[in-house]
């Protein structure tokens, strides 16, 4: 078979998946910077300014989707914001310059800067409201979990197709008192569950590698936001998710109404959350199991940053040493 290299005009530009690595570099490092200090304000408005000052140097049409809050209440990276130099290709962006703001402010592991750049039209706009979400990493049967069946169907139904007792099957739920149910039927499976305290799009990419972080499958609700940012990232790993938009309120479902988005109970397909050709990329802030934090050392920074693209399936691990650090 003769390797027949790609147009890079096939989709977005491939030099972009590259570009997108200093993105999340830049705001992982400034929030690194203020991790463990108390502070969650500081450490996030520190990633937003670096986020925002190295998308504005991407050869991009960009205009930020899912962002910091909308336009009143967000002054930077808000919904609607246009970034880039402003020629190049028209994309919608997904970002969260700091993914976890309690745990870097307490320095606690899977806390990330993330990214996810689509063709321009390829990302669910959501509001900023909660999210159900299911998912599983590659290699299970489509529809494998399903949002609307019982906890208990979905952990018996995986743990049949991997081949083990649902007792080894280990889910990631957020510790939140809105999850007492979920916990009691997922335990009541035999499954063990790793409370996170926050951070759930690292507890769906998690999904993706049990072997390495011994999760096997995301369920719970929290953020819409995050939960595009993690499909995103699904689309280009591989895996299933499904999530629904918890829209309790005729505000919200007015908002969401604003956003195009008519029926309020509809359950999204990650390829509904993210279509197209979609780029994604995540530094560690804070060590996790997939990603290491940022180190700091006498003349070097140093970052860990996987980045991956869905039309070729490529996930990119890069260890940078940057020494340059005025600008770091
Ligand atoms: P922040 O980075 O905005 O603090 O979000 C952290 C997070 O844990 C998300 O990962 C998750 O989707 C959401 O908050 C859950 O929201 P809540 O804390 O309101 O339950």
């Amino acid at each position: 078979m003769t390797f027949m290299p790609k147009s890079p005009q096939a989709g977005l530009d491939r030099i972009l998946t590259l570009e997108l690595v200093r993105v999340t570099e830049r705001a992982a490092v400034a929030a690194a910077r203020l991790r463990g200090r108390g502070d969650e304000k500081d450490a996030d408005q520190a990633a937003v300014d670096a986020m925002r000052t190295e998308l504005n140097c991407l050869p991009i049409q960009g205009t930020v989707v899912i962002g910091e809050g909308e336009r009143d209440e967000a002054p930077m990276l808000y919904i609607g914001e246009e970034v880039g130099v402003g020629d190049g290709p028209e994309v919608d962006i997904a970002l969260d310059p700091l993914e976890g703001t309690t745990i870097c402010a307490k320095n606690l592991p899977n806390a990330l800067a993330v990214i996810a750049i689509a063709e321009r039209g390829s990302l669910l706009y959501a509001p900023d409201v909660y999210m159900e979400k299911i998912a599983v990493g590659p290699g299970y049967p489509e529809g494998i979990v399903d949002l609307d069946a019982p906890a208990a169907e979905n952990i018996e139904n995986l743990a049949k197709a991997k081949g083990v007792q649902p007792s080894d099957i280990t889910a990631c739920i957020l510790d939140r008192p809105r999850h007492a149910r979920l916990v009691e039927e997922v335990r009541a499976t035999g499954a063990a569950i790793r409370l996170i305290g926050d951070g759930d799009v690292a507890g769906v990419i998690h999904t993706t590698d049990p072997e390495e972080t011994g999760i096997d499958i995301y369920m719970g609700i929290g953020g819409a936001p995050e939960g595009v940012l993690a499909a995103a990232a699904l689309r280009c790993i591989g895996g299933q998710m499904q999530g629904r938009l918890q829209l309790n309120t005729d505000e919200k479902v007015a908002r969401a109404e604003n956003m195009g988005i008519t029926d309020p109970a509809k359950v999204y397909r990650m390829d509904e959350m993210a279509r197209g050709d979609v780029l994604f990329a995540a530094t560690g802030v804070t060590d996790g199991n997939l990603l290491a934090g940022v180190k700091f050392a006498r003349e070097s920074v140093q970052t860990h940053t996987i980045v991956m693209r869905s039309s070729s399936r490529t996930v990119r691990e890069i260890k940078a040493r940057h020494q340059d650090l005025d600008k770091f």
